[in-house]
């Protein structure tokens, strides 16, 4: 990864949307592939390319919630000119083999963007970061400031600046950088700790509470899957509704991604994964923070299994 591709963002909404029209824009074909579990911005980015006679390809996700890359591969065409993958998916934690496809990206010379913002500082990227032409990050999901992060665009690569003529961040976005914002956010990478182990414990705590009731977990195999985000449904019950009734205990939980939370779409990855609509409409999900304990964990267990049984009786 060449430092000199780094150029600071208003957060990872821009750094995605930024990232797909510079790249697909240069590129000699017009067909991109991604997944239908994606965040909401890599959507618009698509739609705003499709609109421009791109065609788009979208993958679903395996029952393991991740994609198949067999299956990617098999989509790529002559004309391909961008393959865009989350790496964690941010409803259900799911991580991506993203070296993998990374590797197929590479044997046909298409680039790549990652959308990082759910596993940038949690997970190591440097094993697929030299494969790869784009990399979103956002500093609010490790305790910076929002509003502000970053995105890597291999210099390497061809790309068409989406702001004309501007000089700023090697022409490729326009306006002064924010610099107290991107102290705050080089002090927040510094700050940021992610304990896997203990989110794991957490996550098994809390299956454990939850083993005799209609709540099941959303998730991929251990290897794939970050701990501090669960995806959960409980038959029967409208995530809206476990959400406001767990709000009433003072539990606070989303139906899907924060950002998404004004949509009806917090609920791609479950249907990506092939689950009926009625079933994506009981999803909810709960994700973990630093400050997050066991006994938080045992009290939205507690609650879990009472509105299980109110539901179930
Ligand atoms: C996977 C993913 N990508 C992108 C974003 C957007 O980042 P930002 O809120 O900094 O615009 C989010 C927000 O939660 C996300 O979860």
């Amino acid at each position: 990864m060449n430092r000199d591709g780094v150029i600071f963002t208003g957060g990872g909404t821009e750094g995605n949307i930024l990232a797909i029209l510079s790249l697909a824009r240069a590129g000699k074909g017009k067909h991109v592939i991604t997944s239908s579990a994606e965040h909401t911005s890599v959507h618009a980015a698509m739609n705003a390319v499709e609109r421009e006679g791109y065609e788009i390809t979208k993958l679903p996700l395996t029952s393991n919630g991740i994609v198949d890359v067999k299956l990617l591969e098999s989509f790529i065409r002559k004309d391909t000119v961008l393959i865009a993958i989350q790496h964690v998916n941010s409803e259900i934690g799911t991580i991506q083999p993203v070296k993998e496809i990374g590797e197929v990206a590479k044997k046909y010379n298409i680039p790549i963007h990652v959308d990082c913002v759910q596993s940038f500082c949690k997970l190591d990227i440097s094993e697929f970061s030299p494969l790869v032409d784009g990399i979103a990050v956002s500093a609010h999901k490790i305790g910076g400031p929002k509003g502000c992060g970053a995105v890597y665009l291999n210099p390497r690569r061809r790309t068409v600046p989406v702001f004309p003529g501007v000089t700023h961040e090697k022409g490729l976005r326009g306006g002064t950088i924010d610099t107290p914002a991107i102290f705050a956010f080089a002090t927040s990478i510094e700050n940021f700790h992610y304990d896997s182990e203990r989110y794991w414990n957490l996550r098994k705590l809390l299956k454990e509470k939850l083993a005799d009731t209609s709540c099941y977990f959303i998730e991929g195999d251990e290897a794939h899957q970050l701990p501090s985000i669960c995806g959960l449904c409980i038959k029967g019950a409208e995530g809206q509704y476990v959400m406001l009734r767990l709000n009433e205990e003072g539990i606070c939980i989303s139906t899907g991604s924060a950002c998404d939370i004004n949509s009806a779409s917090g609920t791609k990855a479950i249907l990506a994964m092939g689950h009926g609509l009625s079933e994506a409409r009981t999803f909810f999900r709960v994700s973990f923070g630093m400050d997050t304990t066991e006994e938080h964990i045992r009290k939205l267990g507690e609650a879990l299994v009472k509105l299980d049984k109110e539901i179930h009786n």
